[in-house]
Parts: structure tokens; C-alpha cells; sequence
């Protein structure tokens, strides 16, 4: 090694030499084999950069953590704010500290999301934790959140996903309770699909978790005379849902929308638009989408405090449907390698923009890339009806919990 710096150093001056030359004569083309000493300096280097790309390609996967990533990036900081890292880029990596409860234990998880109670043999896919690519997501401590979240109004609006999130977040915080029956639906209401209102109180640490179903967040109504017989709802795209009102005493705010806006859950049951006093037969689902989120935004800029409460828009959760034109849902054992597309939405794309176009102190939980790698933590038919399989809702405990975990941290970090 030490003859191989020897001849290193002297080939350095060399080049030093012939640049000089170059420069100052224009001649000496060969200069490098105009001696031995020059082959024996050029094979030295040559060699010595061979050694070095095989010590690399030897040792540096070693160094890798044993873990399954799907983003080879390095990763700086694990303290980094949650301000100071896109924590909705990043990877599953698998995690024997997971699942974060026991679904079986959380009389909130309803039976259709509890994919082990009906019969779901593997359970790998409770094993998996979302890593940021340029930070760690604190470690869930049950304890510490609900002294946090004490006295607080937690509100989620929005569809099934939303109550699957809602779920989850009972779920998580009840594992710091020690007298589960402290927990309860104000109401004593079963968790249903239908109903629209669900709220369940933590008398012990005086903390609300409501669930408002409002799949649309604006509000359909009676058909204007002289439409079409085919149009049995208008939905009002210039009006936010008539429970709005008791959204906004809230310290957070937790929306979706997005899997209602399909033709078939439109269009084939006869809802159709209505802006500007009269009904859009042709309006594209994309473009009433966008109303409608501008309705929501103007309704959080007149109507939300920003002093006091925090609002959040999860974007679109990927769902797995496979095949056209008959959809079918397989469920994998393991999370896909690559995102598929799923990793995007036309719905994720509007919230976005609309809510930064209408400069709104709303934090956008862009969930969808996420999601696009769970194919293995979806429903599919450990449902409560196993004859229509499901690719679109989460097993409990599972995917929503990570949008917990997010929600979380951004809650505590903020004072
Ligand atoms: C990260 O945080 C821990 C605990 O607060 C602290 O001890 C450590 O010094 C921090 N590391 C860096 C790199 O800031
Ligand atoms: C959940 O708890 C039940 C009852 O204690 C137990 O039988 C079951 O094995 C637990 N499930 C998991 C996934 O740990
Ligand atoms: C929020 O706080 C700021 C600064 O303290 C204050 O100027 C503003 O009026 C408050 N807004 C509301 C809606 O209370």
C-alpha cells in the first residue's frame, strides 16, 4: 500500500507537471509512458481503485439495517420536528413492537374491521411500521397522549375510513386506561355503518372522540322542480352539511371524502349536482369534488377558530381493486414492493391545491402514498360479510393506526 501512495503522490506530480507543460509548450501527448516509471504509476492507481470499488461492493450492504425497505435513501436526522420532515415519504419496515393493541380488547373496533376475529389466519401484516425517510415517528406511549389531550373535543368528519381512524385512535389511547369502562358511547349507541353521529367520552381524562358520517361533507336535498325524473337527490355543492355547526367546537378537526365520488354511488342511485341554484347533469365528479372542498374551506376560514382548533384533510386512502372490467379484491400476505399508482389520486391532487390556494391553516395528511403498499392489510373478506370482499377498508389494528400516530405527533408537538 505504502508503494501504491508512493507512485500515487509522484503520478500527482506528474499530471501537476503536464498540465504546466500542456499549457506552457502544447507538446508531450505520451508524456505518461515516456517512462517506466510512468506504466508503473498508472497500473498502481488503476489497481488501487479496483481494490477500493471491491472493498465498497464487499462491505457497504452489510452495513445495511436488517429490514425491509423500499427507499434506499440515507437517513439523517431521527430527531428531526415533525415540521422539519415529509413524514408521508418513507417505507414499511417490519417491527415486532407492532400491532399497538389488541382489537379484540377495544370493544370500539367493529366487528367488520376485526380482521382476526373473523378468521384471518396470518398476522404479518399487523407487524409493520411506517418509516419517514428523513425522520422516526415518535414511539406511541398511550400514557403520555391522553395527558395531553386532556379536556380536549377530537372530531372526525367524513366516511368509513374516517370511522376506522376514529376507532383505531379509542383503540390506541385505551391500552393507557386502566378501567376500560371509564370509555363509553355517550349515547350507549352500537358502532354502526349508518349512523351519523358517534361520540365516546374518556370520563377519566375528560376527552371527546366524536365521529360525524358525512361522506359528502356538502348537503344533498330535494330536487329543484322541473329536473329530470332521473335525478332523485340534488346534492348542494355550495353548502356544507347541516351538521357543520357542531363541528366547530372542537380543538381538532379530522376530515376525508373521496370514496363516495363514483358514478355508482352517484350517478346509478340518482344523486345528482346542483350549484349556482340549479342541477349540472354533465358536471364531472372531479369538478364537483373541488366545489365542494372550496365550500368546506371557506367554512373553515369564516367559521373555525385557528386560535383554538386544529384541522387536518386526509387525502384519499389507496384501496386495491384489481381487474377490469369485473373488479376483484386479493388480499397479499406481504405489502407490494412497488406503489402501483396507487400512490396517487385525482382526490388527493384537489385537496391539495385547494387547500393551499385558499391559505388555510389546514394541515393536509397526505396518506395515500402510504397506503399504496398495504395490498396485504385490507379487509378482503374477514369482514362482517364475508361474500362481498373488500379491498378499500383497513383491518384493525393496522393501516389507520400509522395516521394516528402521525395525527399524534403533530397534536403533541403543538401547544
Ligand atoms: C435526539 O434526542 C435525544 C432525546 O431527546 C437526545 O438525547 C439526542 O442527543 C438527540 N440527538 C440528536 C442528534 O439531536
Ligand atoms: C387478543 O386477546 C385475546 C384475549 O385475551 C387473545 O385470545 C388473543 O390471542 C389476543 N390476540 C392477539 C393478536 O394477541
Ligand atoms: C387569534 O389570536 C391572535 C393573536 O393572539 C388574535 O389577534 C386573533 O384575534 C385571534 N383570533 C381569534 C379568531 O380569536
Amino acid at each position: 500500500m505504502t508503494g501504491s501512495f508512493g507512485h500515487l503522490w509522484d503520478l500527482c506530480k506528474r499530471v501537476f507537471a503536464f498540465g504546466k507543460r500542456i499549457t506552457l509548450k502544447g507538446h508531450c501527448r505520451f508524456w505518461i509512458i515516456q517512462s517506466f516509471n510512468g506504466i508503473i504509476a498508472v497500473a498502481s492507481l488503476v489497481s488501487f481503485l479496483f481494490f477500493v470499488a471491491c472493498a465498497y461492493w464487499y462491505f457497504v450492504p452489510t452495513f445495511q439495517p436488517v429490514s425491509h425497505s423500499y427507499d434506499d435513501h440515507a437517513i439523517p436526522n431521527p430527531n428531526a420536528s415533525i415540521g422539519e420532515c415529509n413524514v408521508f415519504q418513507g417505507s414499511w419496515i417490519q417491527d415486532d413492537g407492532y400491532p399497538l393493541y389488541n382489537a379484540s380488547l377495544c370493544p370500539f373496533v367493529e366487528r367488520g374491521f376485526d380482521c382476526l376475529a373473523n378468521g384471518r389466519r396470518d398476522r404479518g401484516y399487523t407487524k409493520w411500521r411506517w418509516k419517514p425517510r428523513d425522520c422516526d415517528i415518535p414511539r406511541f406511549n398511550a400514557r403520555q397522549a391522553l395527558e395531553k389531550l386532556r379536556g380536549k373535543r377530537i372530531v372526525f368528519v367524513g366516511d368509513s375510513l374516517s370511522r376506522t381512524q376514529w376507532q383505531s385512535l379509542i383503540c390506541l389511547l385505551m391500552t393507557g386506561v386502566e378501567d376500560k369502562r371509564s370509555v363509553y358511547e355517550i349515547s350507549g349507541n352500537k358502532i354502526t355503518k349508518r349512523i351519523r353521529f358517534l361520540g365516546v367520552r374518556f370520563s377519566s381524562f375528560d376527552l371527546r372522540i366524536d365521529f360525524y358520517r358525512s361522506v359528502f361533507l356538502v348537503q344533498p336535498g330535494p330536487v329543484p322542480r322541473h329536473s329530470p325524473k332521473r335525478v332523485k337527490t340534488a346534492l348542494r355543492l355550495e353548502k356544507l352539511d347541516d351538521m357543520s355547526n357542531e363541528w366547530i367546537d372542537s380543538d381538532v378537526l379530522v376530515f376525508n371524502s373521496g370514496h363516495w365520488w363514483t358514478p355508482s354511488k352517484l350517478f346509478d342511485l340518482g344523486w345528482y349536482f346542483m350549484a349556482g341554484g340549479s342541477v349540472k347533469l354533465g358536471m364531472p365528479i372531479t369538478a364537483a369534488f373541488k366545489r365542494a372542498l372550496e365550500t368546506w374551506a371557506s367554512w373553515v376560514e369564516t367559521s373555525v377558530n385557528p386560535n383554538r382548533t386544529s384541522v387536518f384533510f386526509r387525502t384519499f386512502e389507496s384501496s386495491h381493486w384489481n381487474g377490469r372490467p369485473r373488479l376483484y379484491c386479493k388480499v397479499t400476505q406481504r405489502p407490494s414492493s412497488k406503489p402501483g399508482g396507487r400512490d396517487r389520486s385525482p382526490f388527493s391532487d384537489i385537496i391539495t391545491k385547494v387547500v393551499k390556494e385558499a391559505a388555510i391553516p389546514v394541515t393536509v395528511m397526505h396518506v395515500t402514498p402510504m397506503g399504496a403498499f398495504r395490498s396485504d392489510a385490507h379487509v378482503g373478506t374477514w369482514s362482517d360479510n364475508p361474500a362481498v370482499p373488500d379491498c378499500s377498508h383497513w383491518c384493525l389494528p393496522g393501516v389507520p393506526d400509522t395516521w394516528n400516530e402521525i395525527l399524534l405527533w403533530y397534536l403533541l408537538s403543538r401547544d
